[in-house]
């Protein structure tokens, strides 16, 4: 029970009888970092706006106590599960877990591989991979290429990489860009990211790369500290995603180039809507792509994500609400 807790949205005045009706919505977090406790908080705040009740389980990292979860939620009378795996494959096992006792799964943001899964709602993660490496080649088209990736039990950071690829390939083909270093960071931790740049700095007699494409805030961090511990003497172009705080800040400062925006209002209102419908066995309409995961097309709702750096802060991540322009300006 240590990493399970929950918290009922409900209305303070609606009676305790009335509330045993309604729909139990088990949201499943691979762990509490900065992304996905915003999600959580939005999705809370759609459930409660929609009456529904939501329990929250964090896996902290682990697939195996994901999978216990499941079975757990599913004794609390959970309807159905909005699930962010920990890993593409055993995440598989939720889906199985759940399917025997008749709870449906979409799958948050995270693919679940070779299984039934029902449905995925996420962004279009090719996308933000290319637009990453559209805003790298725009400013240094010739250069040494550092490729940081996400964690590769996650379908995210493989499908970014394909669009990191579309874009840099022709340049690798005609010999302008040079990729020094690909790999994949486990965990998507800054520590093993800053393990990865300070092991190549150090064997290169610290031969900074010109880019360092990045597949997440966290590990640009990781990049931004060891090229600091090993005193570079200049500073990547480096990417990010999440659009995280601390991101912006470094992108106003001038220490990470861009991040990748997602607008995950749109992405979380619309999970909650799709689980409801769910619940109550509705039919349901998803107009748009499905993605096949080795067993199925699975029925999909991609969004756009966004590039962002300092020319579109304001009219971007400040005008919605995502972050607070003081904070964003206000960090040195
Ligand atoms: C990915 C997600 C990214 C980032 C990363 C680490 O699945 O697409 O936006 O949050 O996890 O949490």
């Amino acid at each position: 029970m240590k990493y399970l807790y929950v918290i009922i949205v409900s209305l303070g005045f609606m009676l305790t009888s009335c509330s045993s009706n309604k729909v139990k919505i088990g949201l499943m977090l691979p762990v509490e970092n900065e992304r996905w406790i915003k999600d959580r908080d939005i999705i809370l705040a759609k459930a409660k706006l929609l009456d529904v009740e939501v329990i929250v389980t964090n896996a902290n990292l682990s697939a195996s106590l994901e999978i216990e979860q499941t079975q757990q939620l599913i004794d609390q009378g959970v309807d159905v599960l909005l699930v962010i795996a920990v890993n593409k494959n055993t995440g598989a096992a939720i889906v199985r877990i759940a399917h025997e006792n008749n709870v449906k799964v979409i799958a948050y943001d995270r693919f679940i591989q070779n299984c039934d899964l029902d449905y995925f709602v996420s962004f279009d993660n090719v996308k933000v991979g290319t637009l990453m490496a559209q805003y790298a080649t725009k400013y240094v088209p010739e250069g040494k290429y550092y490729l940081l990736g996400g964690d590769k039990s996650d379908q995210n950071a493989v499908w970014m990489k394909q669009g990191w690829a579309g874009i840099i390939d022709p340049y690798i083909k005609s010999g302008k860009i040079k990729v020094v270093y690909d790999t994949y960071i486990e965990d998507w931790a800054r520590d093993n990211a800053y393990h990865a740049i300070d092991q190549y700095l150090e064997l290169s007699s610290n031969d900074v790369p010109d880019v360092i494409l990045s597949a997440y805030d966290g590990l640009s961090y990781g990049a931004i500290d060891a090229l600091n511990a090993n005193n570079a003497l200049k500073y990547p172009l480096i990417t990010g995603q999440d659009a995280e705080l601390k991101a912006c800040q470094n992108i106003v400062n001038g220490t990470q180039a861009m991040t990748i925006y997602k607008p995950l209002k749109i992405l979380a209102d619309r999970a909650v809507e799709l689980a409801i419908q769910c619940a109550k066995n509705q039919d349901i309409k998803l107009t748009g792509n499905t993605l096949y995961n080795g067993q199925k097309d699975v029925p999909s709702f991609l969004i756009d994500p966004i590039s962002l750096d300092k020319t579109n802060m304001k009219s971007t991540v400040v005008a919605d609400g995502f972050l607070k322009e003081e904070d964003i300006y206000n960090s040195k």
